[in-house]
């Protein structure tokens, strides 16, 4: 790696490759982290919330996002595919991804906490140095900003019943805990690397640090519940 950070940009991927193999390997290994969680939040998430969901509104609105986020997968996989990336699914998906949903209550708190750690990783690729992936971060922000704001929405309603404010606090204390990793180590070579070549501008312990900022104000600010203290340093 040269001394002086890379501040060119990069049109496609045969400009990827033409900067060479380290560049290919950092943006490789963003859009790869984005293949996986993807489908992994989906499968996991997404889809089983379609049966957990108490009325045909809710379904098919638990429809629409599912629709939404296998589509994001098959977004970043075309991505990872024109770069060449040889299996962007190898790898082990984020611990989030171990929650079992056991309710609806449980799924709208993950879309209004765990879907706004994506909406501020995505935040920050509209500034990466890989034009495409700007570009299709573009594309998806407005569907992640609605998951996030569906989520908002229906925490805010279910808080209507004062006997649903437990199962409410208990589903942020769990799911904060379970987010807390999704940003990666503080001490990261990776994150190192994608600063480095221009693919993201933030450390890890600053996006951790913007999410648990932004979640504290919503469920502080806005549900009158408590958000765990979360420590932006973390190293597993
Ligand atoms: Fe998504
Ligand atoms: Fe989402």
């Amino acid at each position: 790696m040269t001394a002086a950070p890379f501040a060119g940009e990069v049109a496609d991927a045969a400009a990827a490759h033409a900067v060479g193999p380290e560049y290919v390997a950092a943006v490789g290994k963003v859009v790869a982290s984005h293949v996986r969680n993807e489908l992994a939040g989906a499968a996991a998430f997404d889809e089983p919330a379609i049966a957990l969901a108490p009325a045909p509104k809710e379904k098919w609105l638990a429809c629409r996002i599912a629709m939404e986020e296998y589509g994001h997968h098959l977004k970043f996989q075309r991505l990872a595919t024109d770069l060449g990336l040889e299996d962007a699914t190898a790898g082990r998906p984020m611990t989030v991804f171990d929650y079992r949903l056991t309710s609806w209550v449980e799924f709208v708190v993950l879309k209004a906490l765990v879907d706004l750690a994506e909406v501020v990783l995505m935040e920050e690729l509209l500034a990466t140095s890989y034009v495409p992936l700007r570009d299709l971060v573009v594309k998806l922000l407005p569907e992640e900003h609605f998951h996030v704001a569906f989520g908002i929405a229906h925490t805010r309603d279910l808080l209507d019943r004062p006997a649903q404010r437990p199962q409410v606090q208990q589903a942020v204390d769990d799911l904060v805990r379970l987010t807390v990793p999704f940003f990666g180590r503080s001490a990261s070579a990776n994150n190192d690397a994608f600063r480095h070549w221009g693919v993201k501008h933030r450390t890890n312990d600053e996006a951790r640090a913007e999410w648990a900022r932004r979640g504290r104000a919503f469920v502080e600010g806005d549900l009158g519940l408590s958000f765990p203290d979360v420590d932006p340093h973390w190293n597993g």
